[in-house]
């Protein structure tokens, strides 16, 4: 037998009780008599006693003993007389009557302790080592305990789950595909899916009414701390539904699983219209943890000379409350953060409301203090306030100023981890418009229903044609989206035309979903939750990287198993892929 008890469950009840355990070797400390040897698995840690007068052979092996090795240890659960109250085994100890080494370990590269001193690309290479650590394990637990949640809810809800293929072609969601040659049909390739969009509306046509999937998904694309190119989805789809249903449907999931996984409840979630989103906070995926909303300046601060706001489309500003007292320093600093490449500001131009009531820009020479009070009307600013204000094109001047709100938001300590700030956001346009290529795409994919009462304006003015298409954000980050899809054949093909498809190009890619449809398709409609993303939200992680077992670097890199790696001639001879020699 390996063990009786696991290290995370010994308490002063056990008192007495011969015990074994396995585990790793967490640490040792000599004490010159007595060694106390930490030993560790996945459900806790339990401290081990070997004192002088034990028997020799034990206190050799006890001597040999190095981290991460994996022993046997057979013992009597005592009382400790120096007890740890952070751990619910640190009441007791374990007099080691026997002890096996089962394994010996090379030293690990970086510690196994909560805080590490490896960096990460060593804890990368290392993961399975990296995997010991409690706060990583911890992640996992949590991912699992919310996937068992999901299932649970969906469950009850009537939904199925159905598996879809991984090799399949192109899906429609916009990035690129990663594709796999085809060995028995030459020169051909299968796609990865970038979600299973086609599958699961062909399933609403097969009458499966309420799917559900918790499904890997591929995407070619510049990875960030919320994008991996591979990760997974909460994948749903319902038939005989409006979105409402959809929207109190899911609503209810994330609910279900932030009461279940962490005992928080929420009021109805707020629902932003797209519009109202991109006027207030200049992002599509607000973070309304905060307020500090947009405030328009065009109508206040054009007109008395300063080129600046003369010469921009768009004025626009936030009030940074209680932050009037910020130093010049702090405010080239914003200066600079603004002006960086990413972000692209021109300069930042502020207001001070001062403790004394006066009012003080760093537009003095144009603004005047009567000026100025229209704009500390316009912001409702109070003494202590800081109003930061960007001008330029309208949609780039808002891009930059939710960049600024954010920073701000950081700065003031207005995004804290633990309160969560769940949001639809609704009516997205349908259609969005393409510099390179100079032709509108589908927002979100090209099955999204247009909202019936702007489908007549799809020939006159695409641009402002909404869509039956949403969003769950969460504290600034897009959680999941979705929409109605189009059912009927003569508006979908309606919509290729304006995506510039041509019927054929159409058939060819989109052929079988076309014809499908012809077959009676019920209305339906359906929804996407990112479920690393909703994973390091409820775990307070800034990348989706720590909720992954084994994730990629930023360069789409497993730097464990060395992948992607090149294959040999004959693989990609047998493959009818070119080789170089
Ligand atoms: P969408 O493309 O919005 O919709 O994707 C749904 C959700 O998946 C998450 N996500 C990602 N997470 C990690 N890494 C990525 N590279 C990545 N890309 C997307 C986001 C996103 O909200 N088929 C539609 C859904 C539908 O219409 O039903 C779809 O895939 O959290």
């Amino acid at each position: 037998m390996h063990r009786t008890h696991t290290c995370g469950e010994l308490n002063l009840s056990n008192l007495g009780l011969e015990v074994i355990l396995s585990g790793w070797v967490q640490k040792t400390r000599d004490l010159g008599g007595t060694t106390f040897i930490d030993v560790r698995d996945r459900y806790g840690l339990t401290q081990l006693v070997v004192n002088t007068d034990d028997a020799d052979d034990l206190r050799t092996k006890v001597k040999d003993l190095g981290r991460e090795f994996v022993i046997k240890v057979t013992g009597t659960v005592l009382e400790r007389s120096n007890k740890n109250l952070k751990i619910p085994t640190g009441e007791i100890e374990i007099k080691v009557s026997n002890l096996e080494i089962l394994n010996v370990a090379k030293l690990p590269p970086f510690m196994i302790e909560d805080e590490t001193d490896g960096g990460d690309e060593l804890r990368m290479k290392y993961r399975y080592l990296d995997l010991r650590r409690n706060p990583v394990r911890n992640n996992l637990i949590l991912r699992h305990k919310m996937a068992q949640e999901i299932r649970k809810y969906l469950d009850a809800e009537g939904f199925l789950e159905v598996e879809t293929p991984v090799l399949i072609k192109s899906t429609p969601e916009g990035a690129r595909d990663f594709v796999v040659p085809s060995r028995m049909n030459p020169g051909e390739f299968y796609a990865l899916p970038q979600s299973p969009q086609t599958f699961k509306q062909l399933l609403m046509v097969s009458g499966f009414d309420r799917y559900f999937q918790i499904v890997k998904c591929f995407r070619d694309e510049d990875l960030r701390a919320d994008r991996q190119p591979e990760f997974t989805q909460i994948d749903c789809e319902m038939a005989f539904i409006e979105q409402e249903d959809i929207l109190n449907m899911f609503e209810g999931l994330t609910r279900h699983m932030f009461k279940n996984v962490k005992g928080i409840e929420f009021e109805d979630f707020p629902r932003m219209h797209y519009a109202d989103a991109m006027r207030l906070y200049g992002s599509d995926k607000p973070d309304i943890r905060f307020g500090m909303e947009f405030v328009e300046l065009n109508n206040i601060v054009k007109g008395v000379g300063f080129p600046v706001f003369d010469n921009a489309e768009f004025v626009v500003g936030i009030n940074a409350k209680s932050a009037a007292s910020y130093t010049r320093k702090q405010l080239d600093e914003l200066t600079d953060y603004v002006k960086r490449p990413q972000i692209g500001a021109t300069g930042l131009i502020y207001m001070r409301h001062n403790e004394d009531g006066s009012l003080k820009s760093s537009v003095d020479k144009f603004y005047d203090e009567e000026q100025l009070k229209k704009w500390s009307t316009a912001f409702a600013t109070e003494p202590g306030d800081l109003v930061l204000v960007l001008a330029g094109a309208k949609d780039k001047a808002r891009k930059q100023l939710n960049e600024l709100r954010l920073e701000m938001g950081n700065r003031l300590g207005l995004r804290d981890k633990n309160t969560f700030a769940p949001l639809w956001v609704i009516d997205f346009p349908l259609l969005e418009w393409d510099e390179e290529t100079e032709r509108y795409h589908a927002m979100h994919h090209p099955f999204t229903s247009p909202k019936p009462e702007d489908i007549a304006m799809l020939d006159t003015d695409p641009g402002n044609v909404r869509a039956n298409a949403y969003d769950l954000v969460i504290n600034g980050t897009e959680i999941g989206g979705g929409s109605i899809r189009i059912h009927d054949r003569k508006l979908q093909s309606i919509m290729f035309k304006h995506l510039g498809f041509t019927p054929e190009e159409a058939q060819k890619q989109f052929g079988f979903l076309l014809e499908a449809f012809e077959y009676g398709a019920p209305p339906h409609g359906g929804i996407a939750f990112g479920f690393d993303r909703l994973v390091s939200i409820l775990a307070g992680l800034d990348t989706i990287r720590d909720v992954i077992a084994f994730p990629k670097n930023n360069s789409g890199r497993d730097v464990m198993i060395d992948s992607p790696s090149t294959i040999d001639d004959k693989q990609k001879k047998e493959l009818s892929i070119e080789t170089t020699a």
